[in-house]
């Protein structure tokens, strides 16, 4: 067989018979790979430039990768470089794409000391990081919607709810600051995902390491990983950090299922407390009248899929044995998925409840209306008869029901003064009207994170400033990338232009 055929075939040596169609069909990975062609590219060339400095290819054949590797670079760039699946996955498209321009002597030696097993993991890595930070990116202005909206409504009464039944009073800006201090979690489980991500395992190769003098802490650098996944086993083997960051997104589904879940029950006629912008909102093929929460069911809906996509990944894991076996190439769906589903509910919601607006008037209406005040007049009692607060509890409880029997409420002032005097308590009506007052039992709330007006300001503050914090890492971890991308371009561009790599800053 000709040279030139040999660079064709992926695997000439061992095989009498080319991949048959219904097999190639079944096991290619292009679909998912195309994603990472740009990173299997830049791992290409951080792993020849690490090649020609360990002096295990030579300068010249550094090159001519390095010129065909760029070729790659523009013709993906100018949407021309189509991965072709009977190459199976984007690293053997890369490869031999290099391997037909330099020519097998040259662009045979890209992969020395390489296997596809840490290569697949390296692109994957490199792709998951980039997809958590514009994540973490799109959380955060949903953050700052949040609280911005809550800065406005710190005195603004509404029903608490538990058991979806009325709680206590408290305010809108305690209501919504709750998700941005929720979400404000899902950040640090990001964070933390993505610090278990960033980290290099090219150079483990197949399974054991290699037998040529590579650096790994170079290929590392060049492509911007934190440091290294250094056991070269566990780093072809392991896809927990893959699980961890579905875990994560799974976890901020569920929190934003729960947003949207609130806004479907609040947005009813029925509670009628928040209207969503009609831009975000959808109508009716038959009933003009209606407009419906789509994007909020649409996001309890997908929220779902998420979590079968985290279920999913930790199937496939359990019964994989170590090292590198195929189930593994099953990894990247459903993760793409979940980051694309998690980013789309992200970038839908954020402008959806910019728009929103709050119906402040039947918020007060409705915590006036169903004793949401009761357990205030219960501490009212006990604080200013002496009354332990068990004996004030059934006071108070006997009281709410006779007052139901008869229709009324606690805004029924000298009915309830009969029945508190009933109980052995004399009240005056200011006392009453003051204790029920929904304002007033906001302001009442002392305790450090209650709903009173200055704990949910300093809240808001400082998630302000924990959500200014976590921009600032984003953005540094962006810029690593950004410089380590810029650092192996500088090392091409010399190379390219036939100047020796010893002069470049490693
Ligand atoms: N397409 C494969 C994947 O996604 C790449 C690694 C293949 N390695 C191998 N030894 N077959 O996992």
């Amino acid at each position: 067989m000709a040279d030139e055929d040999k660079s064709k075939k992926l695997w000439g040596g061992r095989f009498t018979a080319d991949l048959a169609a219904p097999a190639l069909d079944f096991t290619e990975s292009i679909a998912a790979d195309s994603r990472m062609i740009a990173e299997d590219i830049w791992g290409s060339q951080a792993h020849a430039i690490m090649l020609a400095h360990t002096q295990i290819i030579s300068e010249e054949d550094l090159r001519e990768i390095l010129y065909w590797l760029e070729h790659a670079r523009t013709e993906y760039g100018a949407g021309r470089l189509q991965l072709r699946p009977e190459l199976e996955d984007v690293h053997m498209n890369v490869e031999v794409f290099v391997r037909e321009g330099a020519g097998p002597e040259i662009g045979g030696r890209l992969h020395t000391a390489r296997s596809r097993n840490d290569q697949v993991v390296t692109d994957a890595r490199m792709h998951l990081r980039t997809r958590l930070l514009d994540i973490g990116e799109a959380l955060a202005a949903l953050q700052e919607v949040l609280l911005e909206q809550a800065s406005q409504h710190t005195e603004t009464v509404m029903p608490g709810y538990t058991h979806t039944q009325h709680a206590q009073p408290i305010s809108a800006g305690f209501w919504l600051s709750a998700y941005a201090s929720m979400f404000q979690r899902d950040q640090q489980r990001l964070a933390a995902a993505y610090e278990r991500t960033n980290l290099c395992p090219l150079g483990a190769a197949a399974i054991a390491g290699t037998s040529f003098p590579i650096d790994r802490e170079l290929t590392a650098r060049l492509l911007g990983f934190d440091g290294l996944v250094p056991h070269a086993l566990d780093a072809v083997g392991s896809r927990d950090f893959m699980a961890e960051a579905l875990s994560a997104l799974a976890i901020l589904a569920t929190n934003l299922s729960r947003l949207a879940e609130e806004l479907v029950l609040f947005s009813t006629y029925e509670y009628g407390m928040l209207e969503l912008p009609d831009a975000y909102a959808s109508g009716s093929s038959i009933m003009p009248q209606k407009k419906n929460p789509c994007i909020a069911e649409l996001t309890r809906a997908r929220t779902g899929a998420v979590i079968g996509r985290l279920v999913q990944i930790l199937t496939m894991l359990k019964a994989v044995p170590g090292g590198y076996n195929r189930d593994l190439q099953e990894d990247k769906p459903p993760l793409w998925d979940a980051l694309d589903t998690v980013d789309g509910i992200l970038r839908v919601f954020t402008p959806m409840l910019a728009g929103t607006s709050l119906n402040t008037e039947r918020m007060e209406q409705l915590v006036g209306a169903n004793f949401a005040a009761a357990t205030e007049l219960a501490n009212f009692l006990v604080r200013e008869r002496g009354l332990p607060f068990r004996t004030c509890h059934e006071i108070v409880g006997g009281l709410v029901a006779t007052l139901i029997s008869e229709g009324k409420t606690l805004d029924d002032y000298e009915r309830v003064q009969q029945l508190l005097a009933e109980a052995g308590e004399e009240l005056t009506v200011e006392e009453i009207t003051q204790i029920v007052d929904p304002t007033a039992c906001l302001h009442r709330q002392v305790s450090l994170g209650s709903t009173h007006p200055q704990q949910v300001g300093a809240i808001i503050e400082n998630l302000q400033t924990a959500v200014a914090e976590i921009r600032q890492q984003l953005t540094a971890a962006r810029n690593q990338i950004k410089h380590a991308r810029h650092h192996t371009d500088d090392i091409i561009q010399h190379v390219l232009a036939s100047s020796p790599l010893s002069e470049c800053e490693m």
